[in-house]
C-alpha cells in the first residue's frame, strides 16, 4: 500500500523550504525591486533543469536566539542545472532568510557546490544577496568565508567562476566575488564595499551615499571591480547566460563553436576609409571590431572602465575569440594604469580558458604624467606585458595605425611571441611619433637652423617617410603580412584556422610572479 502520509510530509517540507523567510519577507524583497533566490535561478537556468541539493539543511547554532531561527536551507539555495544545455553549478543567497547572512552551515552548502563544480569541470555561478557574516555566529561564519575563499582560488583557472551581486555585499564578504573571474552588478539594488558610509563618516569624516560608494556604476566605471551591470535582476541573469556561450566549461576544453551564417570571406570596403589621413585625428575602433566579427556582434567586458582600451568576446566563423583593442577616441588610445590592468586581466582570463586573442593596435605610447608615474604605471604596464608573454593561446595582431615604443611591444607584438601579426598600410611602427623623435634627435641642428620651423617640418616629413609605415617592420619579419583593411575578416579567420591546433606552454614552475 502506498504510504501517502510520508509523501505528504516530503511535499510539505519542500513547500516550507521553498518559502524561504516567508511571504512577508518575499513581499519586502519584491518591493525593493529584487527577485528571490529561487526566482533568479528560474531565470538563469534552462527551464526545468535545476536540481537542488541540501534543501533541508539547518544550522545548529544556539547563541543569541539562533535556536529559534531555523529555516530549511539556511539562507542559500544550491545545486546544479543547465544553461543552453550545458551543466553549471549554482548558489543563490536568499535575503529573505536572516538577510542572506552567511552562517558556517550556509558556507558549507556553498563549498559543497564549489567542490562539485571543480571535480566535474563545470562553471560555478554565485548570486550574492547577503548581509555578510551571520553576526550571532561569530568566528564560525568567518571560518565559512575563509573556506569559500580557499576554494575560489583552487577553482581559479580550472573552471569559470562568475558572481552576480544582487543586493548587499559588505566587509570581507566582497572578497569571494573579487576572487572570481567576472562580477556582474544590478543597477541601484546592489552594492559592494569594505566599510559602509557610516564607518567612513566616523573615520575620515567623508559624506558618501551607499550608491556612490559602492553601487553598480561606481564599480563598473570608477573602481573597475565589476565587469558588467544590468538594469534589473532579469537583465543581469540574461547577460550571464550570454557570457557562458563564449566560454568552455573548464580549462581542458575549447570554447564552444557556434554555427555561423556570416560569410568567412566577407570583406568590407568601408574599412578602407576608417583610419583618417591625419595621424592626429581619432576614429572609433568599435567600427573595425564590429565590422570583422560574426554578425557584427561584440560582447563587451568592462565597457565603462578605462575606455582607452576595449576588451570583450566575439566570434570569427563561429569560434569564440577574445578581443583587445586600443581605442584612439580616448586619450588617443594611450595605455595608462587602468587600461593596463583591464587588458592584462582579460588576456589572462582568455589564456586560462583557451580563447584565442585578437589584438587591434593603435597606441601612441604610455600616458605621460606624474599621476601615472606615482601610481605605478611601471608595474601596472608590466602586467599587460606579462599577460601577453605568458599567454599560449593563438595570438593574432592587427596594427591599424600607431605602434610606438614600449606600447608597440606590449600589444601582442611578434617579440612577445605573437603568432600572426598583420599591419594595415596606414601602420606607423617606430620608437616614437615623428614630432617627438625629431625634437630629441635633431635638437642641436634645429636650434642652429636659419629657419627652425621649416627645418623641423622637413625632418618630421623625412622621419615619417622612413618610419611611419609598416614596411621597416615587415622587412625584418616583425610583421607577417601587410593587409588591406577591407580584408581584415577573411585574413583573421584564415589565421585562426592556421593556429587552431597550436600547442605551447610555459616552462614548468611552482607558479609565476606576476608584478602586482
Ligand atoms: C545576521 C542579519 C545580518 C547579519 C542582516 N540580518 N544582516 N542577521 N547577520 N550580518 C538580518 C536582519 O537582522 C534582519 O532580520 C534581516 O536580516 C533583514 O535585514 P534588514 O536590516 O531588515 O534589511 P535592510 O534594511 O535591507 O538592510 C540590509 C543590510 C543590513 C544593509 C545588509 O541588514 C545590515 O547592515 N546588516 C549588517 C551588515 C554587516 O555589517 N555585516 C557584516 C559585514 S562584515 P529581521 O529578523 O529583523 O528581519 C562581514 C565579514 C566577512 O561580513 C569577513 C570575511 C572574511
Amino acid at each position: 500500500m502506498r504510504n501517502e502520509a510520508k509523501f505528504k510530509e516530503l511535499e510539505e517540507k519542500n513547500a516550507q523550504a521553498e518559502l524561504g523567510g516567508g511571504p512577508k519577507r518575499i513581499e519586502t524583497q519584491h518591493s525593493k525591486g529584487k527577485l528571490t533566490a529561487r526566482e533568479r535561478l528560474d531565470i538563469l537556468l534552462d527551464k526545468g533543469t535545476f536540481v537542488e541539493i541540501d534543501k533541508f539543511v539547518l544550522h545548529d547554532s544556539t547563541d543569541f536566539g539562533l535556536d529559534k531561527q531555523r529555516f530549511p536551507g539556511d539562507g542559500v539555495v544550491t545545486g546544479y542545472g543547465k544553461i543552453d544545455g550545458r551543466l553549471v553549478y549554482v548558489y543563490a543567497q536568499d535575503f529573505t532568510v536572516m538577510g542572506g547572512s552567511l552562517s558556517f552551515t550556509h558556507s558549507k552548502k556553498i563549498c559543497k557546490v564549489m567542490d562539485m563544480a571543480f571535480k566535474n569541470g563545470a562553471p560555478l555561478i554565485g548570486l550574492n544577496d547577503s548581509g555578510g557574516a551571520r553576526i550571532q555566529e561569530g568566528v564560525s561564519s568567518l571560518a565559512g568565508y575563509g573556506n569559500i575563499f580557499m576554494r575560489n582560488v583552487l577553482c581559479s583557472g580550472v573552471i569559470p567562476q562568475i558572481t552576480a551581486i544582487m543586493g548587499p555585499s559588505a566587509g570581507g564578504a566582497v572578497y569571494s566575488p573579487a576572487l572570481t573571474d567576472f562580477i556582474f552588478m544590478v543597477d541601484k539594488t546592489s552594492y559592494m564595499f569594505i566599510t559602509g558610509p557610516q564607518v567612513i563618516k566616523s573615520v575620515t569624516h567623508e559624506d558618501v551615499t551607499q550608491e556612490k560608494l559602492g553601487g553598480a556604476l561606481t564599480h563598473n566605471q570608477t573602481s573597475g571591480v565589476a565587469h558588467f551591470m544590468g538594469k534589473s535582476d532579469e537583465e543581469v541573469l540574461g547577460m550571464i547566460r550570454e557570457l557562458l556561450t563564449f566560454l568552455p566549461s573548464n580549462y581542458r576544453e575549447k570554447p564552444p563553436v557556434k554555427d555561423s551564417a556570416d560569410d568567412p570571406e566577407r570583406t568590407d570596403e568601408a574599412l578602407l576609409d576608417i583610419v583618417p589621413e591625419s595621424p592626429r585625428h581619432p576614429y572609433d575602433m568599435y567600427k573595425i571590431i564590429k565590422s570583422v566579427v560574426d554578425d557584427n556582434y561584440f560582447f563587451e567586458v568592462h565597457a565603462k572602465y578605462a575606455p582607452n582600451i576595449i576588451v570583450g568576446f566575439a566570434r570569427l566563423s563561429g569560434m569564440p575569440v577574445g578581443i583587445v583593442a586600443n581605442q584612439p577616441k580616448y586619450f588617443a588610445g594611450c595605455l595608462d594604469i587602468n587600461a593596463s590592468i583591464k587588458g592584462a586581466r582579460f588576456v589572462r582570463f582568455c589564456d586560462c580558458f583557451n580563447i584565442p586573442l585578437i589584438t587591434f593596435c593603435d597606441v601612441p605610447g604610455f600616458l605621460p604624467g606624474t599621476a601615472q608615474e606615482y601610481g605605478g604605471i611601471i608595474k601596472h604596464g608590466a602586467k599587460l606585458i606579462y599577460a601577453y608573454c605568458e599567454a599560449v593561446v593563438p595570438k593574432i595582431t592587427v596594427i591599424t595605425r600607431k605602434a610606438y615604443g614600449g606600447a608597440y611591444i606590449v600589444m601582442s607584438s611578434k617579440h612577445l611571441w605573437g603568432d600572426i601579426n598583420f599591419a594595415y598600410p596606414t601602420a606607423e611602427i617606430a620608437v616614437m611619433g615623428p614630432e617627438g623623435a625629431v625634437n630629441i634627435v635633431f635638437r642641436k641642428e634645429l636650434s642652429a637652423a636659419e629657419n627652425p620651423e621649416q627645418r623641423e617640418q622637413e625632418l618630421i616629413e623625412e622621419y615619417r617617410r622612413t618610419f611611419a609605415n609598416p614596411y621597416r617592420a615587415a622587412e625584418k619579419g616583425f610583421i607577417d603580412e601587410v593587409i588591406l583593411p577591407s580584408e581584415t575578416r577573411p585574413k583573421l579567420i584564415r589565421a585562426l584556422d592556421a593556429l587552431k591546433n597550436k600547442r605551447d606552454s610555459m616552462p614548468d614552475k611552482k607558479h609565476d610572479n606576476l608584478p602586482l
